[in-house]
């Protein structure tokens, strides 16, 4: 049977991937298709190079599970997505609950990202620098780093991001910027602003999160607006979830919708790859999130392919 990544290749994109996270790694099982560079040739950390992990008190930067994963995917030959920089999620309480001011939390979100990029300068294809700044209905997420920065946050971590790793892609990431609507447009506005000003950005981030039957009609539109402001684009989290319990007629769908995002991607060439999050149920972080739903992955609990693996194929 045809391999995710080598079609995926063969098609012109630079990779298929998964997303992973360390605990996962003693499962040997799962480590050995994982590891397989004919399925995928990208690697996202799920978790350990979020903030939480890489700098759980401040100025003191813990490496060992994005190192981890790195040396995996350098032994496997695969490139790295690195996630992520600024996010709202997943920060440690020096930084959700410290009493800012606009000057030392700059501070603090340049040293991150500088010190978090430069370490893994060289490494990394492409960087999460900003995850899910926006609202859906495209205003700015109140978090504390636009209400204490206001938009200047994202000037400057990827401004240190450039600095720290001049090859590495800068991303910006969200979701719900799938298809046409204020977020998007949001999405679209913020990167001609960061150009016209000469802010480093090189890449947008569609996460992918989809509901079986749901995908966006409109994905490559939104691909090729994109892609039309100078910036390259990828899915970089997809999972597409249903209510259980799975039916053959939701796997059927599944499928459909799978192949209907990698057709948009391969018909887009400033689409460069597609991120699965997760290739199996078994550790998806669908159930956990939203009660009594998952069966999202390509991939079934047991590591066996369901139809929606054929749906990749056939997509590309
Ligand atoms: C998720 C991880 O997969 C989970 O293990 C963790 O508990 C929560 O975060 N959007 C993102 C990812 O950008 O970082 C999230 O990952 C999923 C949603």
């Amino acid at each position: 049977t045809a391999k995710s990544n080598t079609v995926a290749q063969a098609a012109g994109k630079k990779y298929f991937g998964s997303a992973t996270d360390n605990p996962e790694f003693t499962d040997a099982a799962y480590l050995a298709i994982l590891s397989d560079n004919t399925y995928f040739g990208q690697i996202t950390p799920g978790n350990s190079m979020k903030w939480d992990a890489t700098e759980p008190e401040q100025g003191t930067f813990t490496f060992s599970g994005g190192d981890a994963v790195v040396s995996l995917a350098q032994g496997n030959s695969q490139l790295v997505r690195g996630h992520n920089c600024v996010w709202y999620n997943q920060l440690p309480s020096w930084v959700t609950s410290g009493s800012w001011t606009n000057a030392t939390l700059t501070a603090a979100v340049q040293n991150h990202c500088s010190t978090l990029v430069s370490h893994y300068k060289g490494d990394i294809y492409s960087w999460d620098i900003i995850n899910e700044p926006f609202n859906d209905d495209g205003t700015w997420r109140s978090d504390v780093f636009y209400n204490t920065m206001g938009t200047y946050f994202v000037d400057v971590a990827l401004i240190a991001a450039r600095a720290a790793d001049p090859n590495a892609k800068l991303y910006i990431n969200d979701y719900n910027i799938e298809g046409t609507g204020a977020k998007a447009t949001a999405m679209m506005n913020l990167v001609s602003n960061l150009k016209s000003r000469g802010i480093p950005i090189d890449g947008i981030g569609l996460q992918g999160h989809f509901i079986v039957g749901e995908v966006p009609t409109t994905i490559q539109t939104v691909m090729e607006q994109f892609v039309a402001l100078g910036v390259e684009v990828a899915i970089t989290e997809l999972d597409i979830r249903m209510t259980l319990p799975e039916t053959d007629a939701l796997l059927e769908q599944q499928k459909t919708d799978y192949q209907n995002v990698i057709t948009a991607c391969n018909a887009v060439a400033g689409c460069v790859g597609v991120t699965i999050w997760d290739y199996t149920d078994k550790y998806s972080w669908v159930p956990s999130t939203f009660s009594g739903q998952g069966a999202a992955c390509p991939w079934d609990a047991n590591l066996i392919k369901k139809p929606a693996y054929d749906g990749i194929i056939a997509g590309f």
